[in-house]
């Protein structure tokens, strides 16, 4: 059940205050919850996810303790969750950095912004590096996309922008093996490697691995390199004409349904002389993250090297 105040009231979650304000008007809000900005005794902004467990199917309760143990997590380009808290309701409420922007809203609202090479590239390296992070501690995201990545403007230590990778509502340890069982459905979106639409072999749940974050991420670069197609990355084959059957699917059932031979439509970029073989190189990147066959692929952390060097040598021709 939501914790409802009266219209008029703020309410009190633990040592946070969440105006009535704020609460008719969540920053974000999903199928099982909804984020609020909040404020500590000082005046510090905190955003508070609430999590109505109502709703949560019955064994979802047990999946949130990935969510719960990123409070242990902490990593310059990883969300800080700092505390949760149980409310009268038994929902759960966690109590995150508040940041400015979702990746999602910043491609839509500062395109120019976002056609500078250098941003470009400071984003992807720093996505690549708190993945490579959350994958060193065992944990698999399986939800990357633009809306779950956050943008903080203000107090960067490093750069402009401070990238932080967030929403861990399906997030998962991994097992001893490396992999991670799904037994909750996920909605195919753009992001959603090919793997995702294996169908399950004799009622078994099929597994996936942490190489299902890097082809997102290598997705997520690819709409970065092509800011103005990135909320429809149209799965053109290279020199074929489009294909209407394939118009409503994603890359990833493309790539699935054509038995895996399908690559993403990673075009030669037109980014200026200056950035050309930097954007290239990116290019050449995205294309071992986001091979069809999970194990092809690059690791987060070789996927952050690669582009670290890009970044620090704008003219390397990179060589797998
Ligand atoms: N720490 C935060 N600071 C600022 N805005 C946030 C923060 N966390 C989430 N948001 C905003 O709320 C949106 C939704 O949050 P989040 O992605 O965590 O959950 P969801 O997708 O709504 O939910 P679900 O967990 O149900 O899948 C984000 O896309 C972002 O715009
Ligand atoms: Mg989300």
């Amino acid at each position: 059940m939501m914790a409802q105040a009266p219209e008029s009231n703020d309410l009190q979650i633990g040592g946070y205050m969440i105006s009535a304000l704020n609460l008719r008007q969540p920053i974000g809000t999903g199928c099982m919850s909804k984020v609020h900005k909040a404020y500590d005794n000082s005046g510090t902004a905190y955003a508070a996810k609430h999590i109505d467990c109502q709703t949560l199917p019955e064994d979802r309760e047990k999946e949130l303790k990935a969510y719960l143990q990123m409070e242990l997590i902490t990593h310059e380009n990883i969300v800080k969750i700092h505390e949760h808290i149980r409310d009268e309701y038994k929902d759960l409420w966690l109590i995150m950095d508040f940041c400015d922007e979702n990746l999602d809203k910043y491609f839509t609202d500062f395109k120019a912004e976002c056609e500078n090479f250098e941003t470009k590239i400071d984003f992807m390296y720093q996505i690549a590096d708190g993945l490579a992070y959350l994958h060193s501690k065992k944990i698999v995201h399986r939800n990357l996309k633009p809306s779950n990545i956050l943008i903080n403007t203000e107090n960067c230590t490093t750069g402009d922008h401070l990238i932080k990778l967030a929403d861990f509502t399906l997030s998962k340890f991994l097992d001893p093996y490396g992999q991670s069982s799904m037994n909750t459905e996920l909605s195919p979106d753009l992001y959603k490697a090919p793997e995702f639409y294996f169908p399950a072999h004799g009622g078994k749940i099929p597994k996936y691995k942490k190489s299902v974050d890097v082809y997102a991420a290598g997705l997520i670069f690819l709409a970065m390199l092509q800011p103005m197609q990135h909320d429809c990355l149209v799965p053109q084959i290279e020199g074929e004409p489009p294909n209407p059957r394939e118009a409503t699917l994603t890359i990833g059932q493309i790539m699935y349904n054509r038995h895996c031979e399908y690559r993403p439509p990673v075009r030669l970029v037109q980014e200026s002389a200056a950035n050309l073989n930097a954007a290239n190189m990116v290019r050449r990147v995205i294309q071992w993250a986001t091979f069809a066959e999970p194990t092809y692929r690059i690791t987060a952390a070789e996927m952050r090297d690669y582009i670290n060097q890009i970044k620090q040598n704008p003219q390397i021709n990179l060589q797998q």
